[in-house]
């Protein structure tokens, strides 16, 4: 197995998956499924192998929708879709393409538009109906890959109503149709394409019936059998793997994306691996102006998360905070902190809630006593650098 940061990996190397595949099918009988985790935590990977390898009577397509600007290219490429899998069972009934015989739409590729009415919800609707009267031996499951990207891309182009409404005609077909089967992912948090609807007056709740399942990074076991894989992979002299490997495990707390970036910088450097030199290359990339790991995106984004201005400033000084400290530390500590330091942070309620927010970001963690820390160690030391903080 080669080091691969970032690239697409073989089902077969995607390693320490099973357990949570498993039980991603198991809740697939049942409903559908919101997978969350931080970007690069390798979502796409474990898609990927869901697809590779279903699960017996799963019949899985994967989409990767970030390309898509509007609810009519993305009720195409469902529809596309459905028709492929249709043709697996000839046909059975046509309800969507009758649908574009009704309105005059000539044929898939167009514009769902005819005489100033948009049609892509009943055209929808109707691939929908198909693929669930077809109830053949298998069940269709859209993995939609890059699914908020998507409503972010629409939101920007129609604004914030088409998105709602597409949510809202996803979770009525999912009423309707309790074979209808979807695994949402993506890397930008849906908690903040939701909290800017609710800011514009949306008061649905659009995936309250499904299953929220996070994608977590290794265990030390599994990121320790995938750094000796690679090491082995890229032919690297390793005088003592089981000391090395719990190194890299344990400096990127299990997260595979580094753990790939660690093993090629060894081989590029012609390294022997020791938890040594591994250290001094986390230290070198963490601290990198060219930043060939991408840290700086845990910078970009937030301005792009918290678009007020004054929230972004607060969620960086409640981070400068946290990473200023060694250990974890405690609420009544991290207020007493961010008041004596400024006034823009307000109440206890607002740091509350840019708490909970950042948690779901993944750039913090709580403790069972209330107290906060990073939740990478690796991206706490980037961000240490990055704001020239002292520990
Ligand atoms: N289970 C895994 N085993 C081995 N490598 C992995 C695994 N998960 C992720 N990776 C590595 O991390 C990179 C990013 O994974 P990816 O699935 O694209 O993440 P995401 O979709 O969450 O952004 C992959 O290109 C690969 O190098
Ligand atoms: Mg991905």
């Amino acid at each position: 197995m080669k080091a691969n940061p970032g690239g697409s990996i073989d089902p077969q190397n995607v390693v320490g998956r099973d357990r949570l595949i498993e039980q991603i099918w198991n809740t697939l009988e049942g409903q559908s499924v919101i997978l969350t985790a931080e970007r690069r935590i390798g979502k796409t990977s474990v898609i990927k192998k869901m697809q590779a390898e279903p699960r017996a009577g799963s019949h899985p397509v994967f989409q990767d929708l970030e390309s898509v600007h509007s609810p009519e290219e993305f009720a195409l490429l469902v529809y596309e879709k459905v028709q492929n899998f249709l043709g697996l069972w000839k046909r059975v009934a046509n309800s969507a393409q009758r649908f574009l015989q009704e309105h005059r739409i000539e044929a898939a590729g167009v514009a769902l538009e005819a005489h100033g009415t948009r049609h892509w919800k009943g055209f929808l609707e109707r691939s929908i109906e198909d693929l669930t009267n077809a109830r053949g031996q298998q069940q269709l499951v859209f993995f939609w890959d890059e699914f908020p990207y998507m409503l972010d891309n629409i939101w920007q182009r129609e604004g914030a109503k088409s998105v709602g409404e597409l949510l809202d005609t996803l979770r009525a077909l999912r009423q309707s149709h309790p074979s209808f089967r979807m695994v949402l992912t993506g890397s930008i948090g849906l908690h903040h394409i939701l909290a800017r609807l609710k800011a514009d007056g949306y008061r649905n709740a659009p995936f309250n019936d499904m299953l929220k399942i996070e994608v977590p990074p290794l265990d030390l076991v599994d990121a320790q059998q995938l750094a000796q894989r690679l090491i082995e992979g890229e032919q690297l002299v390793c005088p003592d793997m089981g000391r090395a490997t719990a190194a890299i495990a344990f400096l990127v707390d299990g997260f595979p994306y580094y753990i790939h970036h660690i093993v090629r910088e060894l081989k590029n450097r012609r390294s022997v691996v020791d938890p040594d030199k591994v250290l001094a290359i986390i230290e070198h990339f963490t601290q990198d102006a060219s930043d060939p790991w991408n840290l700086t995106h845990y910078r970009d984004r937030i301005g792009d998360y918290y678009p007020n201005p004054e929230d972004a400033t607060a969620v960086r000084l409640i981070l400068d905070t946290v990473a200023s400290h060694a250990g974890p530390l405690e609420l009544s500590q991290l207020m007493a902190e961010l008041q004596s330091q400024t006034s823009v942070l307000g109440s206890r309620d607002r740091v509350l809630q840019l708490l909970r927010m950042l948690e779901l970001d993944h750039y913090i963690t709580h403790h069972g006593d209330r107290s906060y820390d990073f939740r990478f160690s690796l991206i706490e030391r980037w961000w240490r650098h990055d704001r020239d903080l002292s520990p």
